[in-house]
C-alpha cells in the first residue's frame, strides 16, 4: 500500500485527490485541509482540519499515518515551509522548499534569476522599496503592470488601462501598495494572449502537461474585478486556438532553463510543479509569473486527461527519474466553469458584496465532472459558502461538446450561483484569435 499525504482543500486539491486514487496501486490517502472539502474528505482515510502553519500538527498526522509521500496543493503551506519541515521527519514531498517556492512568492527573485541567467522572458522592470524612481522609470514605458512583491493569492496585480490609467495614478497605486507590502514590482505592460503551461519537474527534467487559458476576470467578456479565476479550458490538440506551436515550446524551453538556473543559484533541486503564466506577444512568448503549484481551475482541465499513473509521476518527480517517464494525455477538449456565489469577487462597497451561506441543489450531472470548493455538506444539504463554490468540468472530443456539457450542468445546479457562460464558447475563442491575429499583423 502508498500511503499519500494531500494538504489543501480547494477544487484543485479535489481533483488531485481523485487523481491520486485512480492509480493502479493501492492507495491510502490522508489530508490535511484548513476547512472540510466534502469531495475531499470522501476520498481520504483520515483528514486533519489545520492551519497551513501549524507545521507541527500536520508533521504528527503524517508521522502517526506512516505517509510515503505529500503532495502540497496551496502556496501558503509552501511558503510556510511545511516541504522543509517534512523533509526533516523524512517524508518527501511533492513541491518545492520555502526557498524555491520563491519562484511564486518573491516576484523580484524569479525576475532577478531569468535576468542573472539571461532568459529570455523578462519584460523590463524594477522593484521599489520606496516611491523614490519610479516616475522616472515609468517614464520609458508605454504601458505599466505593478504588482506586490509576495503572495496576493492571484489578486494582486494590476494593469495600466484596467485598474489605472496615468502617470499620477500610477504612482499613487505603487504608493498604497508599499502601504501594506515591503516592495511594489513595477514592469513593462505586454499585449497579447495568456496561456497557463503546467510543467512537471523533478529537479533536471521537466515536463509541460497541455496548455489552458484561464479567465481571471468575474464578468462575461472579460469584465469586472479580479477573481482567483471564473474557468478555463484546453483543447484536444493540445494547443490552444490562438497559439502557433513553437509557443508552447518556448514556455517549456524557458522553464527548462529556469529549473536549471534554480539549481545553480542555490544547489537545491526544484521538485513539484512549475506554473508558468505565460503571454504570447508580438515578438514571442513572455513570462508573466511562475507559480510553485498546480493552477485552479487549470488543474481540473488537465488532471481528469492524465493516462499516466500520477502516483508514479510524483515517485519520478521525488526520485529525480522524470526523464525515464513517458507521461501522456488523452486527445480530448476540457471546459472548467465555476459557480460562485453572487456576491463572489465583488468590490466590498458593491451592493451585491459579500455572500451569506446558501444551500444549492445539485442533480443527475451524467459524465460531467464536479470538483468541491468552498461548500459545506450539512444534514439537509449542500451549501456554498464564501468564494468559488463548485468546478464543473466538461470534457468530449471538442470544444464545443464539453463547453455544452458544462453548461448543461450548471443549468441544472438549484440555488443562487453565477457563472460566466462564455468560457469556452465560439465567441469569446474567435475574439482571442482576433486578438493574436491583429497582435502578430
Ligand atoms: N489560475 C490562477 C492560479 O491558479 O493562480
Amino acid at each position: 500500500m502508498i500511503r499519500v499525504l494531500l494538504i489543501g482543500n480547494g477544487a484543485r486539491e479535489h481533483v488531485i485527490a481523485e487523481t491520486v486514487k485512480r492509480s493502479a496501486h493501492n492507495i491510502a490517502l490522508f489530508s490535511c485541509m484548513k476547512s472540510n472539502n466534502p469531495g475531499i474528505a470522501s476520498l481520504s482515510e483520515d483528514v486533519l482540519t489545520v492551519s497551513y502553519n501549524d507545521r507541527e500538527k500536520i508533521g504528527r498526522f503524517a508521522r502517526e499515518n506512516g505517509v510515503d509521500f505529500a503532495i502540497i496543493g496551496p502556496e501558503d503551506p509552501l511558503n510556510s515551509g511545511i516541504v522543509d519541515f517534512l523533509k526533516k521527519e523524512g517524508i518527501p514531498s511533492v513541491g518545492p522548499t520555502k526557498s524555491l517556492a520563491r519562484l511564486e512568492t518573491s516576484k523580484t527573485f524569479t525576475r532577478n534569476l531569468l535576468k542573472k541567467y539571461d532568459i529570455l522572458g523578462n519584460p523590463r522592470f524594477r522593484t521599489f522599496s520606496s516611491l523614490e524612481g519610479i516616475e522616472g522609470f515609468i517614464g520609458g514605458l508605454e504601458g505599466v503592470v505593478i504588482k506586490p512583491d509576495g503572495l496576493t493569492g492571484g489578486k494582486g496585480v494590476m494593469v495600466q488601462g484596467d485598474h489605472f490609467q496615468t502617470k499620477n495614478e500610477t504612482i499613487e497605486q505603487c504608493g498604497k501598495i508599499l502601504e501594506e507590502h515591503s516592495s511594489v514590482m513595477v514592469e513593462e505592460k505586454f499585449e497579447g494572449e495568456e496561456f497557463s503551461l503546467q510543467c512537471l519537474c523533478d529537479g533536471i527534467t521537466v515536463v509541460a502537461t497541455p496548455p489552458v487559458q484561464d479567465h481571471k476576470r468575474r464578468f462575461v467578456g472579460d469584465r469586472g474585478p479580479n477573481t482567483g479565476g471564473m474557468g478555463s479550458y484546453s483543447m484536444e490538440d493540445h494547443s490552444l486556438p490562438f497559439l502557433k506551436k513553437e509557443d508552447v515550446a518556448e514556455g517549456l524551453a524557458i522553464t527548462q532553463r529556469v529549473a536549471e538556473a534554480i539549481h545553480r543559484e542555490t544547489g537545491e533541486y526544484y521538485k513539484g510543479i512549475m506554473y508558468g503564466g505565460f503571454i504570447v506577444t508580438r515578438d514571442g512568448v513572455r513570462l508573466l509569473e511562475y507559480n510553485a503549484r498546480f493552477g485552479d481551475p487549470e488543474a481540473m482541465n488537465i488532471l481528469p486527461l492524465l493516462k499516466t499513473d500520477f502516483v508514479d509521476i510524483c515517485r519520478a518527480v521525488i526520485d529525480g527519474t522524470l526523464k525515464d517517464m513517458n507521461i501522456e494525455f488523452e486527445r480530448k477538449a476540457t471546459v472548467c466553469k465555476y459557480i460562485v456565489p453572487r456576491g463572489y469577487g465583488l468590490p466590498a462597497d458593491h451592493p451585491d458584496a459579500g455572500s451569506t451561506s446558501s444551500k444549492i441543489e445539485v442533480s443527475d450531472t451524467e459524465g460531467v465532472r464536479l470538483y468541491y470548493s468552498s461548500v459545506d455538506k450539512r444534514e439537509d444539504g449542500l451549501y456554498m459558502t464564501s468564494s468559488r463554490a463548485i468546478g464543473i468540468v466538461g470534457i468530449a472530443d471538442s470544444l464545443d461538446s464539453a463547453e455544452e456539457m458544462a453548461e448543461g450542468a450548471i443549468s441544472s445546479i438549484k440555488g443562487p450561483i453565477d457563472h460566466r457562460p462564455d468560457i469556452g464558447t465560439k465567441v469569446l475563442i474567435n475574439k482571442r484569435i482576433q486578438h493574436m491575429k491583429e497582435i502578430r499583423g
